[in-house]
């Protein structure tokens, strides 16, 4: 069965973006940028791709589908790109954004569980949860692994990786790498 990924980048205290959304704080780490577009290709956005010397059609390696909620969604959208990760079937989870000109992306304005099981009972690969916060705090029960790029900085305050209720789940390491900045990428599997 697919798992539900939650793949994101965090502060040493937790935080996926500052409290105005600020993410430049993040201390850049390029044998980590390099290496993660080379492991994880289809979780960079199709129009920076270029960017970074990749073909923008680059194969999908671990995920075919994507979870972002609006907050995550609206930074691309305000730069032109209303399918950032257009290699990707990407749900956006709004109740008041417009539906998108574009198979590719669907707003949807329904139960997150709901519609994570049933894409786990379908066929293909792994579903990334891209963030923010306030969706993965909706989908803890729903994760299987997480992927946490840990960067060597204190943020203070700021947008949490998970939005909830205190409810302790227990995830086990099964994978670490360090990058030559002190930044880590863990990958932690449900206990
Ligand atoms: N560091 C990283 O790797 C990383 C990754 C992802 C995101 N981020 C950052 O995280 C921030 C966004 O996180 P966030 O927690 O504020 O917001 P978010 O989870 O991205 O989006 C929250 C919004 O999604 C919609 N939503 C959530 N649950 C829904 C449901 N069940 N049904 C319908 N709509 C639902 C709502 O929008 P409506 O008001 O439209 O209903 C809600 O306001 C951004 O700054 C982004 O850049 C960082």
């Amino acid at each position: 069965m697919r798992n539900l990924v939650y793949y994101v980048a965090v502060s040493l205290d937790g935080y996926i973006a500052g409290p105005q959304g600020e993410f430049d704080f993040y201390p850049m780490c390029d044998d980590m940028t390099a290496w993660s577009n080379q492991e994880y290709p289809e979780t960079v956005p199709t129009h920076l791709r270029a960017h970074f010397g990749m073909a923008v059609d680059a194969p999908n390696k671990s995920f075919d589908t994507v979870l972002m909620g609006r907050g995550t969604y609206e930074p691309g959208l305000a730069v032109g790109a209303s399918s950032p990760y257009n290699h990707l079937k990407q749900f956006v989870f709004s109740s008041t954004l417009a539906p998108v000109d574009n198979p590719q992306v669907e707003i949807v304005d329904t139960d997150p569980v709901g519609l994570v099981r049933d894409l786990k009972s379908q066929p293909g690969l792994d579903i990334w949860l891209c963030g923010g916060g306030n969706l993965a705090g909706q989908l803890i029960d729903e994760i299987d692994r997480l992927i946490i790029k840990s960067y060597p900085v204190v943020a203070g305050a700021g947008i949490p990786a998970f939005s909830a209720n205190f409810k302790p789940a227990r995830f086990q390491v099964t994978r670490r790498q360090e990058f030559s900045t002190g930044a880590q990428t863990s990958w932690f599997d449900r206990a």
